[in-house]
């Protein structure tokens, strides 16, 4: 089977990953704050606060801009749960942003609809690895002083009019899952120019104490304090040194990730049943994912038989999203109906993410081509 993702693990990698195994600190230990300068760096932000996943790396943000219950959040509904889920761990509702059909990017003008009295803060998801609109969200955001934040968990590496993302919103939220850009195997980052919400967040992934095990030993001191509700979020160092190992690799990576996407545009150009996601023109994309609306029009095809046949084939197509709001938990628990985000909903019945991974050989890529061609033809 051909994934849809995979990641990419040299020697080097694995090298880095003994080295820290055989030193004094399996966590909490240099290595994170290691991961941490280069990552700020890579991304242009002054601080970067290493976690142990994505979904944490959003709770942080949730957590330390305050939100809690009575609170809304406006989230787009193509996304993974775990960006509206961040909202609900602290007790905040999210409330679900239509995305534009061309991008399935979060639609500033569905964002300004859902505004109440009690949003406080906007998440823009870089879905697929597309930076959203950050000039028009951040224009609605000042506006009604609210906050933005950045699920830039697919976008590690891309660009907003030259901005790196990591350096775009307030808050910016990484994972590093092994189908991402960089992984740690699980992991996350959360990158923020403003010191007290650093500090915030160093805290609240290590239980809200004041000082960590290591600066405990290295001031021969037992006393801690709880000053928050925190929890253990804390990523181990030798997660880290693969970070840092992985890092070094990113930019060779994401040419590669472009190269196999104008790949298959220039596949599906003429081919009108195929049809990429639109790409806006002052962005460089990093391509987490590659998805392509389906047009049945005029057959019996629909989604999950052509993602049935094509895995039946040996390629591992992918759905990247159920609309959040049409889970059973939102639906239960913050009555979300089928209706609130239409084009969400309607993309989801024709969209699919064809293998994406920058070992993606050229002879698989044309293979995974010929075959989605020949269903649809
Ligand atoms: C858009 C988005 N947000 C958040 C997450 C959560 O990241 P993690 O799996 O590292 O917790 C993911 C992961 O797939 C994601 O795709």
């Amino acid at each position: 089977m051909i994934p849809y993702g995979r990641q990419c693990i040299n020697e080097e990698d694995i090298q880095s990953v003994v080295d820290v195994l055989r030193s004094a600190w399996l966590t909490t230990g240099p290595t994170i704050e290691r991961f941490e300068n280069v990552f700020a760096d890579f991304v242009g932000a002054k601080y970067a606060i290493a976690v142990n996943s994505g979904t944490a790396a959003l709770h942080a943000a949730m957590f330390a801009i305050g939100i809690g219950p009575g609170d809304e959040v406006i989230v787009p509904a193509m996304t993974f749960a775990a960006t509206a889920n961040c909202v609900v761990f602290q007790g905040g509702t999210p409330v679900f942003a239509d995305v534009d059909p061309g991008t399935l990017l979060i639609d500033p003008a569905s964002v300004e609809s859902c505004l109440s009295p009690n949003t406080k803060a906007i998440i823009a998801v870089d879905y697929a690895g597309q930076p959203c609109d950050y000039n028009a969200l951040e224009a609605i955001a000042e506006k009604h002083d609210l906050v933005l934040v950045a699920d830039a968990c697919h976008s590690l590496g891309a660009r907003y009019k030259d901005c790196p993302v990591g350096s775009l919103a307030l808050l910016n939220a990484f994972s590093f899952h092994p189908v991402k850009h960089i992984t740690t195997g699980e992991g996350g980052m959360i990158t923020t120019d403003d010191p007290k919400l650093a500090e915030k967040m160093l805290l609240f992934r290590s239980h809200g104490i004041t000082t960590d095990h290591r600066q405990r030993e290295e001031q021969g001191s037992w006393f801690y304090e709880m000053v928050d509700l925190g929890y253990n979020y804390r990523i181990t160092d030798f997660q880290c040194a693969l970070g840092i190992s992985q890092l070094k690799k990113l930019p060779k990576w994401i040419e590669g990730r472009r190269e196999i996407a104008h790949r298959y545009d220039d596949a599906f150009h003429s081919f009108l049943r195929v049809r990429p996601l639109s790409v806006r023109s002052e962005i460089f994309h990093a391509y987490h994912l590659y998805v392509v609306r389906l047009d049945f029009e005029g057959t019996k095809l629909n989604r999950n038989i052509v993602f049935k046949q094509l895995r039946e084939a040996g390629i591992g197509v992918n759905v990247h999203y159920i609309p959040v709001h049409l889970h059973p938990f939102y639906q239960k628990h913050f009555n979300t109906r089928l209706g609130l985000c239409p084009i969400a909903e309607q993309s989801y019945e024709h969209i699919i993410s064809l293998p994406m991974y920058p070992m993606l050989s050229d002879k698989e890529q044309n293979y995974i081509i010929d075959c989605l061609k020949e269903i649809l033809t």
